[in-house]
């Protein structure tokens, strides 16, 4: 009888606690003011370490992935942050590690999760494809679907489904330069297979995985609601891009960047059909996550490709046409407000969430926060706590642009505001020889870019830096004579004849 009682007031404590659940109370931290609809923006989580991927579970939890080779969920209800797994073979550098993520379409039925992460052996650099079963408090029974050759950089990459019930791959050309353009090389490729690897019977070429190719770095990967596949892409120094995704088209790349517009680009695409991106961006905004939006939360935003970005530190949003294939509008939010952006994902009832990006290898000035990296929630609010932000003017390159701002488009990104460059990775233009030295020896690192190893104040870099050479002369006169003469540089301004000249 005493039993009874208790275990009776326990269940009644126990359905109380439940009842009476403590909802968190997330900080809101900005607000935006769209055409019609205000936006509140709060942090549902701080102080992650470069979250990569997230996805929904459900209405009230989310899963994420974090580029050292974690996987958490977070509860929204709660605000609880509970890690679910550990990747045991994650290789993380700069770049490299843990990082897209998706969930089986059926994710009840099918407790799958699919991960794409850099591994490394005795062999060399991988990136693989594997599958782990979810049971509701942990992930386990890690699956290998494919293992293709990986590099230093230019891993992707980012897995989601088709709406026909499909796994999609997006992998990186592991900075090879015929990987690409090869159809036998699973890098370089918008890969299509059943959620077992498989090769499904109705791919484009017979017993291939390839579904388009002739990418560089993919790092956003989405399908709208009537089934278009759309990526975001890293070019080199010029034509970032968003690709719509049709089978066996190819993009073009080493051969073609962007936009068909050199002539000896426009030669190749007459010789064998490229597709053109449907938007490009030079100067570069380093692209990352990337997802179809269609909620009727958000109005403004229906029918749109919702794209956060890593060098102009922003979120976008790229309205398309009504046959979702081109691009209408752009508007551009958050510029440097919350940093670095890598991840974007929206739940069922519209609400919208971003990670930051600021612990990786390449934070911006400002950044990281004490509490980076953050996930941020977007979602329609009655009133303003803040100065409501708005979508912002974006800033245009014209003959005006000043060398310190040219030099911000498209220079600071590696060499940094003060010119002080990344240590072992970027070397400095502050008190360099070949900055200071020869006008000529400076246009010719500049013009045609430079790779293999140089010697910089002492310290040896062995990387690999783009050619310039789409810039007008009188911007690359600026940039140079600005850098000449910035970061305690004291050396002689280059004329635009002495770019003319260097022309070859
Ligand atoms: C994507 C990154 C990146 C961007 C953008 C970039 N560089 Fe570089 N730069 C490098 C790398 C890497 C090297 C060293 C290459 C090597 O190791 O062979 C380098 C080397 C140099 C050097 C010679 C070494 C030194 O430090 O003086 C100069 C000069 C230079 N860059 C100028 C520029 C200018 C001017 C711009 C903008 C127009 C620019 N770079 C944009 C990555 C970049």
């Amino acid at each position: 009888m005493k039993i009874k009682t208790l275990l009776g007031f326990c269940l009644l404590f126990f359905i109380s606690c439940g009842s009476f659940q403590q909802k968190a109370d997330f900080p809101v931290v900005a607000n935006v003011q769209l055409n019609k609809t205000l936006l509140a923006v709060s942090i549902v989580a701080d102080s992650l370490n470069v979250p990569w991927d997230i996805q929904l579970i459900d209405d009230h939890q989310i899963m994420f992935t974090e580029i050292a080779g974690n996987i958490s969920k977070l509860d929204l209800n709660t605000g609880s942050v509970k890690h679910l797994y550990s990747v045991a073979d994650v290789y993380h550098k700069r770049t490299l590690g843990l990082l897209g993520m998706c969930l089986s379409p059926d994710f009840k039925e099918n407790p799958y999760v699919y991960i794409s992460y850099t591994t490394k052996n005795s062999a060399g650099i991988f990136s693989k494809l594997v599958r782990l079963t979810y049971n509701g408090d942990t992930l386990g029974n890690p699956v290998t679907l494919h293992t293709i050759p990986g590099s230093t950089g230019h891993n992707g990459s980012r897995v989601t489904f088709s709406k026909d019930g499909k796994l999609l791959w997006a992998t990186g050309d592991a900075a090879s330069d015929t990987f690409a353009q090869d159809s036998t090389s699973l890098n370089g490729k918008i890969l299509r297979m059943n959620p077992d690897g498989s090769v499904p019977n109705d791919n484009p070429i017979r017993g291939s995985l390839v579904y388009a190719w002739g990418f560089r770095n993919m790092q956003g990967l989405t399908v709208s609601n009537k089934g278009k596949i759309y990526t975001s892409e890293h070019g080199d120094a010029i034509e970032d891009e968003v690709n719509l995704i049709k089978p066996l088209h190819n993009y073009g790349w080493p051969q073609i960047e962007g936009i068909h517009d050199l002539p000896s680009e426009i030669a190749i695409a007459e010789k064998s059909p490229r597709t053109e991106p449907i938007r490009s961006w030079t100067p570069v905004i380093a692209p990352a996550g990337l997802q179809y939006y269609n909620s009727s939360a958000i109005p403004e935003w229906q029918n749109s490709l919702l794209l956060v970005t890593l060098k102009s530190q922003s979120f976008r949003v790229l309205k398309l046409n009504a046959y979702e294939e081109k691009i209408e509008q752009e508007q551009v939010f958050f510029s440097k407000h919350f940093g670095r952006l890598r991840a974007v994902a929206v739940a069922a009832n519209g609400d919208v969430f971003l990670a930051t990006s600021n612990q990786d290898w390449n934070p911006q000035p400002g950044f990281p926060k004490n509490d980076d990296d953050k996930i941020l929630k977007l979602s329609p609010a009655k009133n303003a706590v803040h100065k409501p932000l708005r979508a912002e003017d974006q800033e245009t390159i014209g003959a005006n642009t000043s060398g310190a701002a040219l030099y911000k488009a498209y220079c600071e990104s590696c060499h940094k505001e003060n010119g002080q460059g990344v240590s072992n990775t970027f070397p400095p233009l502050s008190g360099a020889e070949q900055t200071l030295g020869s006008p000529e020896q400076l246009l010719r690192i500049v013009l045609d870019g430079l790779s293999g190893q140089i010697t910089v104040k002492g310290k040896t870099y062995d990387q690999h830096m783009p050619a310039f050479n789409f810039l007008k002369d009188e911007e690359i006169a600026k940039i140079l004579t600005y850098i000449r003469s910035s970061f305690g540089n004291k050396a002689g301004a280059i004329s635009v004849t002495d770019v003319t000249k260097a022309r070859r």
